[in-house]
């Protein structure tokens, strides 16, 4: 993603934010005033105490007053910008410790010169493990009329254990047969479609390219389909975790032959059918060898 379109990503998520805390004030005033005229009736011998009403307004008074601490200062000051500078500092500490450290074990001889070449592990770029997830049918099938194959609760529960708190890439027909952005994670839509809308919280974007620039921060982004986008991404992917379900299956979309030259099998859960899962099925990890 761009840096303009991040920019503009925050600026709209800090609207957005004022906006609701401008409503919550507009709020306050109207309901604090109803609440305080009720008080005013009292004179006509209604039947409930005032100090409750002053009570409420009080409570309310003070969430108004917490939602403006993390609007205006909690968000301003405590950002994600902040916690990465502070990460920064703490791991440039770390590696000055470190060089000091290696200075004085060759001083006394413990450490080879060479060493001094090494570059601090506090400093080495984390690299990504990009990874398709996917669950295929007997040859490959994936899907059909934009729907998929099969419900497998277990399967479900394996993709959101992986995927939560990441990065989510998929393309605009496997977006629209999801029908919603998945939670607690950022999707990520390709489509050659400029104006394409989401909802809040997800992004359109126009290749894969600029699909992995946007998940710069996260370590394992997941490439979640459909066909289109896993055969773009096939050839740059790190890993694929593969949930076989040992059935045929009638479909209009396949996934891409694995080319076992370029990938290793690496682990394999073996699962029967049962009440929930009516199918056998196997979640397999391979990765580039
Ligand atoms: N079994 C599984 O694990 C699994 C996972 C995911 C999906 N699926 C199934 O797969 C099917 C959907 O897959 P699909 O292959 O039809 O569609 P898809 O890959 O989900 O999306 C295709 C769309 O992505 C956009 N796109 C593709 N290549 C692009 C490129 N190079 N640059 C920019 N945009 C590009 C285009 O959007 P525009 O047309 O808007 O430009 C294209 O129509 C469904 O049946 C779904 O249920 C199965």
């Amino acid at each position: 993603m761009s840096t303009s379109h991040q920019q503009y990503e925050k600026a709209r998520k800090r609207i957005i934010q004022k906006k609701r805390f401008y409503i919550h004030v507009i709020l306050f005033i109207i309901g604090s005033s109803i609440l305080f005229s009720l008080t005013l009736l009292k004179g006509f011998n209604l039947s409930y105490n005032i100090t409750y009403v002053y009570i409420l307004i009080v409570i309310w008074f003070i969430l108004l007053v917490l939602h403006f601490i993390k609007v205006y200062i909690t968000s301003k000051f405590f950002n994600q910008d902040w916690e990465r500078k502070q990460t920064e500092n703490l791991l440039e500490k770390h590696n000055k410790k470190v060089i000091q450290l290696e200075k004085k074990l060759q001083k006394q001889g413990l450490l080879p010169k060479e060493k001094k070449e090494r570059k601090s592990i506090f400093f080495t770029k984390k690299k990504q493990t990009i990874t398709i997830i996917a669950a295929v049918g007997n040859n490959n099938a994936l899907g059909k009329d934009n729907k998929l194959l099969w419900h497998l609760p277990n399967d479900l529960k394996h993709f959101k254990k992986l995927t939560t708190n990441h990065d989510i890439i998929m393309g605009r027909k496997t977006y629209e047969s999801i029908g919603k952005p998945l939670p607690n994670r950022t999707n990520i839509i390709i489509t050659r479609n400029k104006d394409y809308e989401v909802p809040y919280g997800a992004l359109v974007v126009s290749n894969l390219d600029e699909a992995l620039d946007a998940t710069r921060k996260d370590e394992c982004p997941f490439i979640i389909g459909g066909a289109q986008i896993y055969n773009l991404a096939l050839p740059i992917v790190d890993k694929i975790e593969l949930t076989q379900v040992h059935h045929d299956f009638e479909a209009d979309v396949f996934f891409p032959e694995i080319d076992f030259n370029i990938f290793k099998e690496v682990s394999r859960e073996i699962h029967k059918a049962d009440e929930k899962n009516k199918y056998d099925y196997s979640f397999v990890t391979y990765i580039r060898k």
